[in-house]
């Protein structure tokens, strides 16, 4: 292959990829809009609704419910498919039970996120948190407001909502006509163009039927009632006066999100959303790096030979496949399996033969990847999250942020003679990003507390020093719910009762809380120091 042909074929590839992960609160409407997106990208021919997922489910992905009920092999963590002109690459962000450090490591794999509200409810607690870490990475996020065919929160009220609590200009697409059982469609505003619906089959497992037309056409013909047309005008014209003019590039710097409405269950204003999202969503952009001397450097994803980041660990829960599987961010450059690479953190080089794309259909060996895409290694034991690996060497991507955590836990072996074991297994699944391990700060030779995001790490914890390390272990959960790190100096700090300092593995002072109100608390008592949700 020549040169040029490499270099278009670079800019040709890289520029189709939309990169995304679906942000919300569990139940708001991931999973359906996910199976609407495999539905209307061909992938599935009808969606069949997901129901299996609410009966204990133990999985360590939304989708594995997708699996279940469809008989599609969706290996947790990101699914490529085409749809139209792109090629997607959706990253599985998990919501339920399975909460964890990895749901927000995704998201920094992610070129923009789909950010799902659902319209009764508004921006809740799981969205505000996965919002923390896009505004954190600067990632564009658009807006999706779900379950419109449900009586809903009025739209404005919405948008302000969204403004309000996650401090992001809202700036509406689309625009809803009429709600719950009066949902006709959408408008947009800025043409009058309408959309009007027809219920596709019950649960919208068949692509929706619509009708594009004029606002005064859709008047007069009856299909929107003379009432229904008033309001419509009277919210317009608010929209008008007092609502954000979007710009493309006030999205792409996550100042303003573009807001669509709809309703997956239905198909309402699902295509129009997908056909938009793929015109305004990024394609894989350049990465920050670090190079040997500390400096500053910017990998350039067509030009930059091959570079990829470990942004997740899969450990394989099977005994007999001790092996895990380590996912990849291509960053820069054409992967190609068989590639020796750089693997940076060790100096030594590594041949990725045993790679694979997780797409919708199959698990398949992937023989070739492009930025944007996510490659699933089998892990020998060499990669640990946030590693870099490439073909040229010498600079570091950006480490992992620390994720507050939200579980805090004293965890010791129930057999004292394995001790030993019990400890290098702790100290291995802290290494591989599964827990992360605290000491107090006024007492440092106190047994070290272990702590995550998410329950399950837990439970996985215990299942792997058993299986791994034959160490039993016993787990005291402690009441801490929240966390918020200090930077700097902590001297003259004022906490509330029942806190506790704390010191993650690299040093960094953590304020350990009972209760969501402390975090404004302690920083309102101490206006001196500096806090933040996440540490890099
Ligand atoms: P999640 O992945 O964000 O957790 O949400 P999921 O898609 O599983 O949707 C949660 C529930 O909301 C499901 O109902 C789903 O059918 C329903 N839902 C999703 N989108 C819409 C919508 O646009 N309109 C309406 N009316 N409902 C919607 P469930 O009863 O909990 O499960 P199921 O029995 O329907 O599968």
């Amino acid at each position: 292959m020549s040169e040029a042909v490499s270099q278009k074929e670079m800019q040709q590839e890289t520029a189709k990829r939309r990169t995304f992960a679906i942000i919300s609160h569990p139940d708001a409407g991931k999973t359906t809009l996910t199976e609407k997106l495999l539905l209307y990208s061909g992938m599935i021919g009808t969606a069949g609704m997901v129901r299996a997922r609410k009966g204990g489910k133990a999985t360590s992905s939304d989708w594995m419910s997708l699996e279940r009920e469809r008989g599609i092999s969706v290996s947790a963590s990101a699914m490529q498919f085409p749809y139209k002109e792109a090629i997607i690459n959706v990253l599985d962000t998990p919501g339920h039970q399975d909460f964890s450090e990895d749901t927000y490591r995704t998201l920094t794999a992610a070129d923009s996120a789909v950010m799902v509200l659902d319209a009764g409810k508004g921006v809740e607690a799981q969205t505000r948190k996965l919002f923390a870490v896009c505004r954190l990475r600067k990632t564009p996020v658009l807006t999706f407001i779900n379950k419109m065919d449900l009586p809903s929160k009025d739209p404005l009220e919405l948008l302000q909502e969204v403004e309000h609590v996650l401090g992001i200009l809202a700036a509406p697409i689309s625009w809803p006509i009429g709600s719950g059982a009066s949902f006709k469609g959408i408008i947009y505003p800025a043409t009058r163009e309408v959309v009007l619906f027809t219920k596709s089959d019950i649960g919208g497992a068949g692509k929706a039927e619509f009708k594009t037309t004029h606002l005064d056409d859709a008047v007069k013909s009856g299909e929107i009632s003379e009432e229904q047309a008033k309001t419509l005008a009277d919210e317009l014209e608010l929209l008008e006066a007092a609502g954000n003019p979007f710009t493309h590039d006030d999205f792409l710097a996550g100042k303003i999100t573009p807001v669509f409405f709809g309703s997956a269950l239905t198909n309402f204003g699902v295509e129009p959303f997908f056909d938009r999202f793929t015109d305004l969503a990024p394609r894989p952009h350049a990465y920050e790096a670090t190079d040997k001397a500390g400096g500053s450097v910017t990998v350039d994803p067509v030009d930059a030979p091959f570079s990829a980041y470990v942004f997740k660990i899969q450990a394989n829960m099977n005994p007999k496949h001790r092996d895990s599987m380590a996912f990849m961010r291509v960053c820069s450059g054409r992967f190609e399996r068989d590639m020796v690479v750089k693997h940076h953190r060790s100096n030594k080089e590594i041949r990725l033969s045993r790679s694979y794309s997780l797409v919708a259909q199959d698990r398949n060996t992937v023989d070739v990847a492009y930025p944007g895409d996510i490659i699933g290694v089998i892990n020998p034991g060499a990669f640990a999250i946030g590693d870099t690996v490439s073909m040229k060497g010498g600079f570091d991507y950006k480490p992992m942020p620390q994720f507050p955590p939200e579980i805090v836990a004293q965890i010791r072996p129930t057999d004292v003679l394995r001790h030993k074991q019990f400890d290098k297994g702790i100290t291995q699944l802290a290494y591989e990003g599964a827990v992360q391990i605290l000491r107090s700060y006024r007492n440092p030779k106190d047994p070290p507390l272990v702590a995550a995001v998410g329950r399950l790490q837990f439970e996985v914890l215990q299942f792997r020093l058993k299986e791994e390390y034959n160490a039993g272990a016993a787990i005291d959960f402690l009441p801490y719910r929240y966390s918020i790190y200090v930077e700097g100096d902590v001297k003259g700090l004022s906490l509330p009762m029942g806190s506790m300092l704390a010191l993650d593995a690299r040093d960094r002072v953590v304020v350990l809380l009972t209760a969501e109100w402390e975090k404004k608390y302690v920083q309102e008592k101490n206006p001196d120091h500096v806090f933040k949700d996440f540490v890099q």
